[in-house]
């Protein structure tokens, strides 16, 4: 039998986004329903990123969730970067005062979900063909179907944060949209393993095989990523393979103490740089992937996400305590101007670093000139540690 509920915000998506939203909205007294396509067990073991800014982090103090974050979470204080066996340190705390923390999205999508269950309110998983209705409307809704039944959800605002492919962005009037897209000519093959980091920091090398990034995840959980060809297929690259590759493009003096063991997971993803505008139309507000893409290099994507939930976050609370829409008005102009500067800093850190041209070629002795100026330069090491810290809310 059909079924109606009514809440004051819909979220679509239970990914960072989504749950976060629906946790600060919860701090601040008002009630949502979160729709989301997958299951808990599929969510819950998604490997995504692993850096946070220190206002993302923020952000999960102000929602009650940072406890296991503050205990597991490893602070950097600044980054490696290797050109062509070269190694060079930019130093965060020393350039701009800040560090990053090194926490799995898919840890913090855990604390999220476990804190949402505890008696925030639903999250629906498993809703099968979310649509969107009235957006235009002072009462908008959604629709979807679980087990074969039809339900309904009654919203004063709908949150599109199911990412990339959801149904939130194509809801948008596609007149009165533009989108902006970039791909590059090159994917990234990721390994999780249960082995020791090779260096107490992140390591991100540019070599002339390719580019390759050292990361983690804990004291004795590793990720690793290297960058190859579009149509890389991954039974191609058995462990072995990538273990040998990194142990090439990120060989360096010191050298890392590479400690190889079985993969837990491993992929290829492609790179995109997109952005869709605006970010809202009459009640809908898109939040995260569902607006834009960056591609992984400057590990700005759940950040963005982050920072969009607390634009929007801020206006919603606004609307219900005194009525003033003017943040609701400017959400979309607000979190775009944060958006495009973190599509720059992404755009700017995989060019400089992947293999992209013939080494005989102007643009690749540009590409050089530009590592060794990051190299040798306070100035420019500024400049990336300010982006990669994450600029101002
Ligand atoms: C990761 O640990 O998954 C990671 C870290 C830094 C990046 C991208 C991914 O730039």
């Amino acid at each position: 039998m059909a079924t109606q509920q009514r809440t004051q915000v819909g979220i679509i998506g239970a990914g960072p986004a989504g749950l976060l939203l629906a946790r600060l909205l919860k701090v601040h007294g008002i009630e949502s329903v979160i729709l989301e396509a997958r299951s808990r067990a599929y969510v819950e073991a998604r490997i995504r990123a692993g850096v946070l800014e220190q206002g993302t982090v923020s952000l999960m103090e102000e929602a009650g969730v940072a406890g296991r974050l503050h205990r597991d979470g490893l602070v950097h204080d600044g980054v490696e970067i290797t050109v062509a066996g070269r190694r060079f340190r930019v130093d965060f705390c020393e350039l701009v005062g800040k560090t990053v923390t090194v926490y799995g999205q898919t840890e913090m999508t855990k604390d999220l979900i476990a804190a949402r269950l505890a008696g925030d309110g639903p999250i629906v998983w498993e809703a099968a063909d979310v649509a969107l209705h009235d957006i235009d409307s002072g009462r908008p809704g959604l629709s979807y179907r679980l087990a074969g039944v039809e339900h309904t959800l009654a919203c004063d605002f709908i949150a599109g944060c199911d990412g990339f492919h959801g149904a939130s962005r194509p809801s948008l009037p596609a007149a009165k949209s533009r989108s902006f897209e970039r791909t590059y000519p090159f994917g990234w093959i990721g390994i999780l393993a249960d082995v020791p980091p090779c260096s107490d920091e992140l390591i991100y090398a540019s070599h002339a095989r390719g580019f390759s990034l050292a990361s983690m995840r804990s004291p004795t959980r590793s990720r690793y990523y290297i960058q190859c060809a579009l149509d890389e297929r991954i039974e191609d690259w058995p462990d072995a393979r990538i273990w040998d590759e990194l142990e090439l493009r990120l060989a360096s003096n010191p050298p890392p103490r590479i400690t190889r063991g079985p993969s837990i997971e491993k992929s290829v993803a492609p790179l995109r740089s997109f952005v869709s505008t605006p970010m809202q139309h009459g009640r809908l507000f898109l939040a995260g992937d569902a607006a834009h893409i960056v591609p992984p290099t400057g590990a700005k994507g759940l950040n963005l996400a982050a920072s969009d939930v607390h634009y929007l976050c801020r206006a919603l609370i606004a609307h219900y305590r005194t009525g003033n829409d003017d943040l609701l008005g400017a959400y979309s102009d607000t979190a775009l101007a944060r958006v495009w500067k973190a599509e720059r800093f992404s755009w700017w850190m995989t060019m400089l670093l992947h293999k992209l041209y013939d080494e005989t070629s102007f643009e690749a002795q540009m590409q050089r000139a530009e590592l060794d100026y990051l190299a040798g330069s306070r100035a420019a090491q500024t400049a990336l540690a300010e982006n990669y810290v994450g600029l101002p809310f």
